[in-house]
């Protein structure tokens, strides 16, 4: 069974809208790690447009399961991390004018510095996973660069349109587990799983966990919904 992994992002984005102190994705930490989940996520990106410095500070502080901080393998970032010292890294590539991370690293273009960061991270006692396409190429340059994990992502799986789409990229997926799995590394797997896509990759046992944000907080609003609106009714009546 996979561990799961809540990243927080759009609980803050949510905030980010109006710029106040609510709602606060260090509160929604304490919630997901009462559910049961086996860790937090979130991501530092360059533009801050949800998680913010002050999150990550305090999340680092109040978390008692695991802290994975998704970022860019940039010199501020690599700073961060050393200072906040998250239990996972994953390494992420950034474009700012992306809605959401689109696609996984180029380990095998970008090695050098991802193998220097690497080296910085897991010298500060920080274990780094890097977000990979389900390819095997990526996947054999990420053991080269002495990665821990890797995070395969199954965006493309989640966005196919038909059947025989998914079942295509559930194939890389199948592929890509089976190239990792005779490495030295762990693997992980996400990026756009959901309520209804969700089994099909939790089935594969050799993915050791599942990293899962927006589904999860878009499912909060409505079941959360409810409850929300009766709060208010008896306050104002
Ligand atoms: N894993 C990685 C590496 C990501 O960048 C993201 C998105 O921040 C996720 C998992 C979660 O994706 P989603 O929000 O679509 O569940």
């Amino acid at each position: 069974m996979p561990r799961l992994g809540v990243n927080i992002d759009h609980v803050a984005t949510i905030r980010q809208t109006r710029g106040v102190k609510y709602p606060d994705p260090v509160a929604a930490a304490g919630i997901v790690e009462l559910a049961g989940a086996d860790g937090i996520v979130c991501h530092l990106r360059e533009d801050r447009r949800h998680i913010q410095d002050r999150d990550l500070r305090l999340l680092r502080e109040v978390i008692q399961t695991q802290l994975n901080l998704e970022m860019a393998a940039t010199e501020e970032m690599v700073r961060i991390a050393l200072m906040t010292k998250p239990d996972v890294v994953t390494l992420v590539p950034e474009r700012r004018e992306e809605l959401t991370t689109e696609g996984g690293l180029d380990v095998i273009r970008s090695s050098r510095n991802l193998k220097k960061v690497i080296q910085r991270l897991q010298k500060g006692g920080i274990r780094v996973s890097l977000f990979v396409d389900p390819k095997k190429d990526q996947i054999r340059a990420s053991e080269g660069v002495e990665a821990n994990a890797i995070e395969i992502h199954t965006g493309r799986y989640c966005d196919a349109t038909t059947p025989a789409q998914a079942d295509e990229e559930l194939k890389k997926i199948l592929d890509a587990v089976g190239e990792a799995s005779h490495r030295n590394l762990s693997i992980a797997a996400g990026h756009g799983l959901n309520y209804v896509n969700v089994r099909r990759i939790a089935e594969i046992r050799e993915i050791e966990e599942l990293n899962i944000g927006h589904s999860i907080i878009a499912r909060a609003v409505l079941v959360g919904l409810d409850l929300a609106v009766r709060e208010m009714i008896s306050l104002i009546r």
